[in-house]
């Protein structure tokens, strides 16, 4: 299974940060935005991970994050020119792909709880698997409209009328006919080669999944100054209480074993001297 993390987008809802660096290096309580998104492709056992933004930013994501070896990752980069729509990743990405299923996050998608939902999809997909979760403003987001049973019906993108509270969150995972179904996608009113379409075309042949996230698990919004400052606020609270950080991928590098101890303890002394590498000091001692 590979992974793609998608940190595109104008981000003009964001300015005036976002005319200089992207939205998702903006700081959530203690590390950039797209540790959160990393970590959970990273927890769900992804190790090949391919980040796709503007040319402008991809040197930052590099200065980031390197090769992802320090992390036992292989991260591996690609431009996506303009903002042309989600599904175009599968297009970008077909090459590092290579034939294999796929699982792609937004770079701004934040999600906090039992993950067991996303992990279990990884395991069991088939063909296609997305989610459902209830929102308050479901016409901001792809909606479905499930049966009584709970059966997926349609899948609207931004409607009007919602037919349900269900979003459809940024986190999808796909066998590889995504690649040719994206190539034969037309691009929307909004000039995008959607995600919406892509999963249509899976509900067609009569081979999406959709599950349904429940209660307790946080699917937080990212989009504007308000809902930075709650995120950066909801990770603090949980952080100063539980003295254990939430996306912190050194951690989870280790705590996964796709670092052994020395490299690990490597990574730490390369970290300057900040509450950051003290924690992960701890880390060391403690697991
Ligand atoms: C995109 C998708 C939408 C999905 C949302 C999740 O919306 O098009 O279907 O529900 O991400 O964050 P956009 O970010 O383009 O507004």
């Amino acid at each position: 299974m590979k992974g793609i993390i998608l940190a595109g987008g104008s981000g003009s809802r964001l300015y005036p940060v976002t005319k200089v660096y992207s939205k998702q290096l903006t700081l959530i309580y203690d590390k950039p935005l797209i540790y959160y998104p990393l970590s959970m492709l990273m927890l769900g056992g992804i190790k090949d991970i391919l980040i796709i933004s503007n040319k402008e930013t991809i040197p930052l994501y590099k200065q980031l994050f390197n090769s992802g070896a320090h992390l036992g990752l292989n991260i591996e980069y690609a431009v996506q020119d303009a903002p042309n729509g989600i599904a175009e990743a599968f297009i970008i990405g077909e090459k590092f792909i290579n034939g294999e299923s796929v699982s792609l996050i937004l770079g701004d998608n934040i999600f906090y709880g039992n993950l067991e939902f996303f992990y279990k999809a990884l395991r069991n997909n088939v063909d296609a698997t997305i989610f459902g979760y209830q929102v308050n403003d479901p016409e901001r987001y792809g909606v479905i409209e499930f049966d009584e049973s709970g059966i997926a019906l349609s899948i609207e993108e931004k409607p009007s009328k919602p037919k349900s509270n269900y979003a459809v969150p940024g986190i999808y995972i796909y066998n590889n006919d995504v690649v040719n179904i994206s190539k034969n996608l037309k691009p929307s009113a909004r000039g995008e080669l959607e995600i919406t379409d892509v999963n249509r075309e899976y509900l067609k042949q009569g081979k999406l999944k959709v599950e349904k996230i429940g209660r307790g698990i946080a699917w937080l919004d990212t989009g504007t100054p308000e809902a930075l400052l709650q995120a950066a606020n909801f990770f603090g609270v949980i952080e100063q209480r539980q003295g254990l950080k939430v996306g912190c991928v050194e951690e989870i590098a280790y705590r996964m074993k796709f670092i052994s101890k020395e490299k690990f303890e490597k990574l730490i002394n390369s970290i300057p001297k900040s509450s950051y590498r003290s924690y992960l000091e701890r880390v060391m001692v403690d697991f």
